[in-house]
């Protein structure tokens, strides 16, 4: 039995039904924390195991009679990596096999400047410490992101973002999604990391300039100051905290933290992942 957790989110969902159409629904479980969510789960023949990442007692039941689970990284919760340490020591404790892990594809961990990343390479530490067999897919940027960071009035006012010439190998949710689940329904679970990109590398003018030719319509990127950035997003009213997150990503992708270029990706899914034309023509309905 194969355990995933985040079911209700949205990798967590695009890797159980790329499962669903590899393994018997018997063979495969979610975690949930609210069962309501995952109705469509339960009807297609998935196991439901209740529990949050805060819950020990609850994740060790959950993981009852499981020989792999797979941990999807929860969100920016100041307690987010006991969270994942929760995981791994129920999982230790439920005497599970194999345990996965979503982190991120970052070229220099050392060097980030967004605190939120370096939970997963700490998550990927203590996984490696427990003694548990592991799998870690370290996943580039989603191209999914890009609705949110151009900002709905893109094909009017164009892209404002302080991320520079700095250049990110987008690859769409789905597409690792579906990685994952081809690499979860084999037996391998060798201690490998998989490092999932696009195959290659986009600027933000590069972003600006698949815009212009699927809508027609000229689009322009402009480098901003990081301080007004973040003045521009506390005038829309987000909090502080967001604004100074939402610099940090774009500072990375500034200093090419997101520009590694693997062919992992397109190995594991046996086709080239989408380009990032590809991506944006689905993704804007473009
Ligand atoms: N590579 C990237 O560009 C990128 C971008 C954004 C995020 N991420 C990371 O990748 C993860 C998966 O991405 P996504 O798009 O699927 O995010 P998502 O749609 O927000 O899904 C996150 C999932 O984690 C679950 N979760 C969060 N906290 C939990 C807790 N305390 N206990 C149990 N479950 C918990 C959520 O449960 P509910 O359904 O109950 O809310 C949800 O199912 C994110 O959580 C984040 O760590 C990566």
């Amino acid at each position: 039995m194969i355990l995933i957790t985040g079911a209700t989110g949205h990798l967590g969902a695009a890797v159980i039904q790329q499962l669903l159409t590899k393994l018997p629904a018997s063979q495969l479980a979610a975690l949930v924390r609210d069962p309501a969510k995952a109705a469509s789960l339960q009807a297609q023949g998935v196991h439901l195991r209740t529990g949050d990442y805060r819950d020990p007692v609850a994740l060790e039941q959950a993981m009852q009679g499981v020989e792999k689970v797979l941990l999807v990284s929860g969100g920016a919760d100041a307690d987010g990596l006991q969270q994942h340490h929760n995981v791994v020591d129920a999982a230790k404790r439920a005497g599970v096999r194999c345990l996965a892990y979503t982190g991120r594809a970052l070229r220099e961990p050392e060097a980030l400047v967004n605190d939120l990343m370096k939970r997963h390479f700490q998550t990927e530490d203590y996984i490696r410490a427990s003694g548990l067999d592991y799998v870690l897919f370290r996943n580039i940027l989603y191209m999914d992101t890009l609705p949110q960071f151009v900002g709905p009035r893109v094909l009017e006012a164009g892209i404002y973002l302080p991320a520079g010439e700095g250049r990110v190998s987008y690859a769409l949710r789905r597409d690792m999604g579906e990685a994952i689940a081809n690499v979860l329904a084999t037996g391998d679970c060798a201690n490998r990391i998989y490092t999932f990109t696009g195959a290659q590398t986009y600027s933000f003018h590069d972003v600006a300039a698949a815009l212009t030719e699927l809508s027609g319509r000229e689009v322009r990127y402009t480098d901003v100051e990081p301080a007004d950035f973040v003045a521009g997003l506390k005038a829309r009213g987000l909090p502080e905290l967001v604004a100074q997150l939402s610099l940090g990503f774009m500072t990375d992708i500034k200093h090419g933290q997101e520009s590694a270029v693997t062919s992992e990706l397109a190995e594991v899914l046996g086709r080239q992942p989408a380009s990032l034309k590809e991506g944006l023509r689905e993704l804007m309905g473009l």
